[in-house]
């Protein structure tokens, strides 16, 4: 069975001392995870190691960079390299998140050698893939997510795009409070593991979890993660309430 994956995405909120006592919160807050279950936190770059510290020993939690850049090292001034965040412990990048495609003008080119640098340093990243409004109006969400995944993920290997996680977030549904339907979902989830198996057979397209985010919330995420190409979800808002989290981990499939 795929990995379930309940994944925090914190974006740019909460103080330091905000970010451990939400950490503490949950902590003390009934949540259980199985072997096949994981909770991921993406976390703001100065606050990585003092939270990857408070997970030390919590079993299947993980925290996750926000973003890494494209290059190795060298002279780019207020970028963090991959080597930099394995080299703190952390697991986890989110990559190719709306915001940064919309705000930093991230390209797909340029996500593909941010996964590139990922691979080859151990780095898990979290791809995220989503159509704006007027695409989804249009109905052409899924040529326009599958022009996302070829352009940034179709070079791999079947070795390196192995156990990959994505994320499906739909622009429209980010921040809003309009969720995605289940059967929206569902649809495109299946859609992403259909041109996934396409380009690397359906085997390998069995091992991908796909994320949904997008108004997640405490009380919907149990009718979408129970769909069937649904491996979890991607949460921004819900995920800085250690309740909600909580029962949000709690919604994972068994
Ligand atoms: P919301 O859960 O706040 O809609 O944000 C989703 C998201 O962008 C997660 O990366």
């Amino acid at each position: 069975m795929r990995k379930q994956i309940a994944a925090a995405n914190w974006k740019m909120n909460l103080t330091l001392q905000q970010a451990e006592a939400l950490v503490d919160e949950l902590l003390a807050t009934p949540f259980s995870l199985n072997e096949n279950q994981q909770a991921v936190f993406g976390v703001p770059f100065p606050y990585l190691i003092a939270i990857h510290n408070k997970f030390i020993g919590k079993n299947n939690c993980y925290v996750s960079a926000q973003n890494c850049y494209t290059k190795k090292s060298g002279a780019y001034t207020g970028e963090t390299s991959v080597e930099m965040l394995t080299s703190i412990g952390i697991t986890y990048v989110i990559i190719g998140h709306s915001e940064r495609r919309e705000f930093f003008n991230e390209s797909n080119a340029m996500l593909a050698e941010k996964i590139n640098c990922c691979l080859s340093n151990n780095l898990k990243p979290i791809f995220c893939c989503g159509e704006p409004l007027q695409i989804r109006e249009a109905e052409s969400q899924n040529s326009f997510v599958e022009t996302q995944l070829k352009e940034s993920l179709f070079h791999l290997t079947v070795e390196q795009i192995t156990n990959f996680i994505i994320a499906y977030e739909p622009i429209w549904a980010i921040g809003t409070g309009k969720t995605a339907s289940n059967e929206q979902a569902q649809q495109m989830h299946k859609h992403i593991r259909t041109v996934l198996a396409n380009n690397y057979g359906l085997d390998v397209a069995n091992t991908i979890s796909i994320l949904y985010g997008g108004s997640v919330k405490a009380t919907n995420a149990g009718d979408i993660f129970a769909q069937p190409d649904v491996d979890g979800g991607l949460v921004g808002g819900a995920s800085l309430v250690a309740a909600d989290f909580a029962v949000i981990i709690n919604s994972l499939k068994k």
